[in-house]
Formats: structure tokens, C-alpha cells, sequence
């Protein structure tokens, strides 16, 4: 298992550059099967899920190759394989986009399905729903789901509506733009990563209206062309970087961010108590006391993220009163929570709410990452806690976070990590 250790205590002082969104970043990727065509993608975020995403696609068929640390060129003019790899699905969810841009392309996917995941049950009842309204026929055997149609066409369709779901808007999307005639997607989620794919989509010469909207209105267009593009940034980054300059005080500038995907995190920080002015690129929070309490309900944009969940379970744990925290997304999204307590947190469950009443300080302690969330949450507690904290299973944070540790140390954090001799392997391979 990977591992990084914090000596924790000292505020965070300076600034440090954001990388490209993970989530922004992934449908990227699949959207770029769509293009029998060079693709050229900026902003790429170097991390692991990305790297897993760059394999998916080479077994498919494509050429992909870093021109420049962050510049993705991808070349999918010959498609030689409709079968997605289980070893390559089952690192990471968000590979199962290469359905929608598969079954788009070439009328036809194989991919296993998914399945769950530690931060709770992931179904992709949605995006099957999505295809078979496009006309697909849908099976799923033995762990694999086989979508195939002669010709897709347009259809009307509603997100189902107890969630949106940012997945099964993508993956519709994706499959949607060469059909034939025009969807309609209601209910679409309006994240800034949906609407970062479908500009990418548009540039790329899809017709797409309504885009950042609830209802997303799609022309199938016989082809689309190669393109470049610039991914957005990672709004869950930069919020993770903010977030631990109030937990562990200081004065930290997050750049090249889009401060206006922020406004509930912004206001959720300033609400705990710190200064925040943001620019056009750039956000700026001072933290000089211990925080107040707060009250938060996660929700999909522009509600708050339960990406941010977990760090701001780890404000609150410092905050001066009582913090109740809700989570209505993904039900086991407060895994992160035994291994606060084991920092000193006083934490209570009781359904999808978490009651924290703050206390004045954490003390380091060997815990546990379970994903990457609640590993970044455990690395923003151990900034602040006194002593040293060692997080294992920290090869999470790597399939997230851009040089993590690099930032840290960048803002004045004691932080050094190892990673595991197979992680190592991995990425020496990766970044050949
Ligand atoms: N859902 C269904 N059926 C479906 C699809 C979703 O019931 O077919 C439910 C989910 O179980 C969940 C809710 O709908 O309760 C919303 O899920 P959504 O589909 O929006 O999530 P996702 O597309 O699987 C993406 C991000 C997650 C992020 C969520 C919510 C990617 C690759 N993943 O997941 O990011 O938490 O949206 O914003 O974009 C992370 O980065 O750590 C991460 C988990």
C-alpha cells in the first residue's frame, strides 16, 4: 500500500496552480473515440485515473501521447476493438463512457459492468435506460453489458428524477450526437464537468443546445472533426486546497480555478469564518481562528458537492460548535469518519446525517484511506492535527490529485509519501 506521512501544525502560507478536473478531463477522453480524427486535449490533470483512461483507450484502438505535460493528443481514426478490458473498467467508473462513445461510433459496445464501490452502490440503470431510448438493444450477461444497434436514433428521454445523474448525462450524450434525428434530455445535470464535454462535443462539431441547462437538445450530425480543447479546472482540488487552509489556518491563493463553479463553496467557506475574495482565475482565503459550525446538504450543482464532503466533515471537526452535515448522493460517503475519530473527532452517524461537534484540536494517528475523497480528507485532518499522522492507502489520492505532496510542500505542509512497489511500477510504465 502507498503511504504518506504529515507532521502536522503548521498553517499554510502561498499558492499553487490547480490542475485540470479529473471528472472534467474522463469524458474528455471517451468523447475523443467519437472522432475518426486527431483530438488535442490541454489541461490534462497527470494522475492515475487518467492514466488507466489513456490505456482504456490504446486497447481500443487509439493512439494517445502526452505532447506536452499537460497536452493530450489523441488520434482515433481506427477503432479496432468494441470490448472494453474488466482490469481496466474496474479500476475507476468513470471508463464506462467508453459505452456511450462505442455504441455513438460504431453501433456497438462491450463493457463490464461497473459494479459498486466503497463510497456505496453505483448502478448504471440510467445510461442503459439512455441507450436502449436511443434504440440500442441492451443485454447484460455474466457481469458484461452488450449494447448494440444497426442505427441509433433520437429520442425524448427524463433522467430519472430522484438524482440527477452527471455518469448517465455523458454517456447519453456521447452515444447521442451521430444518431440519427434529435434527443431531448431532461432532468440533465448542469455540472461544470457535463458542460465542459459538451463544448468539447460542439467544438468537435456536434449540435448541441441547451448546454449547462436541465434540458439538453441534441442533433445527430453525420461525423464530427478532430479538435483542441482545454479541460476545465478541478474545482474539487481547489476546494480541497481551501478547505485546508481553514482547518489548518494561513493564507492560501488557489490559481487558474474558475471561482464561479465555486459559489457554494466559497460561501460555505466563508460561512465557516474565513476572509475569501476570488478574481477571474483565482481565489484567495485567509483563516486566522478556529471555524464556526455549519450546516450543509450535499446536492448535484450548483448544490454542494459530495466530492467536498468528506473535508468539509474535517472543518467541522475543528469548527467552535456543532456542525450537521447531510449527504443525500452516495450513501457511504461518510466511510472517513471512524478514522477521524481516531484523530480525536468527536463524530456522530445517524442515517445520511453526521453531527460533529468541534473540538479545539486532532492528534496524529495511523489511519486508513478508503477512497479518494475520504483520503484527502485524512490528509487536510493531518495538516492540522499535532503530531505525525500516517495515511495508508494512499494510492487513492494519486488517482485524483496532481502531485499532492508537491502542493502541500509548495504551502509549507511536512508531507512525504511512498508510494507502493507496484503503484510504482505502474506509472514508471504509464509515463514511458
Ligand atoms: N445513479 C443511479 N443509477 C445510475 C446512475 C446514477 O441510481 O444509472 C445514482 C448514483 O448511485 C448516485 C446518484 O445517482 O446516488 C448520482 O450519481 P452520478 O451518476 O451523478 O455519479 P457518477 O457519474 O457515477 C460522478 C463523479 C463522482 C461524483 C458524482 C456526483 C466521475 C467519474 N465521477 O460520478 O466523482 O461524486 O458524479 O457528483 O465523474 C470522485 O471524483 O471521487 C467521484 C466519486
Amino acid at each position: 500500500m502507498a503511504t504518506i506521512k504529515i507532521h502536522g501544525g503548521n498553517p499554510l502560507g502561498g499558492e499553487i496552480t490547480v490542475s485540470g478536473s479529473k471528472n472534467g478531463t474522463l469524458p474528455l477522453l471517451a468523447a475523443a473515440l467519437l472522432i475518426a480524427d486527431q483530438s488535442i486535449i490541454e489541461n490534462v490533470p497527470r494522475i492515475d485515473d487518467i492514466n488507466a483512461m489513456i490505456d482504456m483507450l490504446r486497447a481500443l484502438g487509439a493512439k494517445c501521447e502526452f505532447i506536452e505535460r499537460s497536452v493530450l493528443s489523441i488520434d482515433a481514426s481506427h477503432i479496432t476493438s468494441v470490448s472494453a478490458p474488466y482490469d481496466l473498467v474496474r479500476k475507476m467508473r468513470g471508463s464506462f463512457y467508453v459505452a456511450g462513445a462505442l455504441l455513438g461510433r460504431l453501433g456497438e459496445a462491450e463493457v463490464p459492468l461497473p459494479g459498486g464501490c466503497v463510497i456505496g452502490s453505483r448502478p448504471v440503470d440510467y445510461h442503459l435506460s439512455g441507450f436502449r431510448a436511443l434504440g440500442a438493444v441492451v443485454e447484460e450477461r455474466h457481469g458484461i453489458m452488450r449494447a448494440r444497434a444497426d442505427k441509433l436514433t433520437g429520442s425524448r428521454m427524463y433522467m430519472d428524477s430522484r438524482y440527477r445523474s452527471v455518469g448517465a448525462t455523458v454517456n447519453v450524450m456521447l452515444a447521442a450526437v451521430l444518431a440519427d434525428g434529435v434527443t431531448v434530455i431532461e432532468n440533465a445535470s448542469r455540472e461544470p464537468e457535463v458542460i465542459c464535454c459538451q463544448q468539447f462535443l460542439q467544438q468537435a462539431g456536434a449540435d448541441i443546445r441547451g448546454v449547462g441547462t436541465d434540458i439538453v437538445v441534441i442533433k445527430g450530425v453525420e461525423k464530427l472533426h478532430g479538435c483542441r480543447f482545454r479541460s476545465v479546472p478541478d474545482r474539487m482540488e481547489a476546494g480541497t486546497f481551501l478547505i485546508a487552509c481553514g482547518v489548518a489556518r494561513g493564507d492560501v491563493t488557489v490559481r487558474a480555478v474558475e471561482p464561479r463553479h465555486m459559489g457554494v463553496v466559497l460561501n460555505l467557506l466563508q460561512r465557516a469564518g474565513l476572509k475569501v475574495e476570488s478574481g477571474p482565475d483565482y481565489v484567495h482565503a485567509i483563516a486566522d481562528k478556529r471555524p464556526h459550525a455549519f450546516e450543509v446538504t450535499t446536492a448535484p450543482y450548483p448544490g454542494f458537492p459530495t466530492d467536498l464532503q468528506p473535508n468539509a466533515g474535517v472543518l467541522g471537526a475543528l469548527a467552535v460548535g456543532t456542525t450537521v452535515i447531510q449527504e443525500t448522493i452516495f450513501e457511504a460517503r461518510f466511510n472517513y469518519i471512524d478514522e477521524l475519530k481516531r484523530m480525536g473527532a468527536d463524530m456522530q452517524l445517524k442515517d445520511s446525517v453526521a453531527i460533529i461537534r468541534g473540538v479545539p484540536k486532532l492528534y496524529g494517528a495511523p489511519v486508513e484511506a478508503t477512497d479518494i475523497r475520504a483520503g484527502s480528507a485524512l490528509v487536510v485532518a493531518g495538516l492540522a492535527a499535532d503530531g505525525y499522522t500516517e495515511i495508508s492507502g494512499a494510492e487513492f489520492l494519486a488517482r485524483g490529485y496532481e502531485n499532492l505532496e508537491g502542493k502541500l510542500q509548495q504551502l509549507g505542509a511536512t508531507i512525504t509519501s511512498t508510494p507502493s512497489v507496484e503503484d510504482d511500477k505502474a506509472r514508471n510504465a504509464w509515463h514511458r
